[in-house]
């Protein structure tokens, strides 16, 4: 598999307390990173894209339905954390990035950037 992507290391994975995020740089774009109760781990930028202060790893990890959330500290709209999709008002969203556990640490990898053409 041609897998060139340039993992920042966040932090050792048994430092994540489930469902409390932290937030990390990863490319110059800041990051929160959660691992939730059932030791999955996800990431999503760090901006709430509502009061655009950059406070979502401090957000409550929760749930609704099937999905896992984080709620926003400011003004509570709930993200899904798979998809970056807030649950309350239609189209926005927060970015998603990819993450993993690797070695024991945490990694996470920058966002790809659209093709030429993309919108
Ligand atoms: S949980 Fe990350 S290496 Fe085992």
């Amino acid at each position: 598999m041609n897998d060139d992507v340039r993992w920042t290391t966040v932090c050792a994975y048994p430092r994540l307390e489930p469902e409390r995020g932290v937030a990390a740089l990863v490319d110059g774009e800041q990051v929160a990173v959660f691992r939730t109760y059932d030791g999955r781990l996800f990431a999503i930028g760090q901006q709430d894209p509502i009061s655009r202060a950059f406070v979502m790893a401090r957000g409550i990890v929760g749930s609704r339905g099937e999905a896992p959330t984080v709620a926003s500290p400011l003004h509570k709209q709930v993200y899904d954390l798979r998809t970056g999709h807030c649950l309350d008002v239609p189209g926005v969203a927060v970015p998603v990035y990819r993450v993993r556990c690797r070695d024991g640490l945490v990694e996470v990898a920058p966002r790809p950037q659209p093709a030429a053409g993309d919108s």
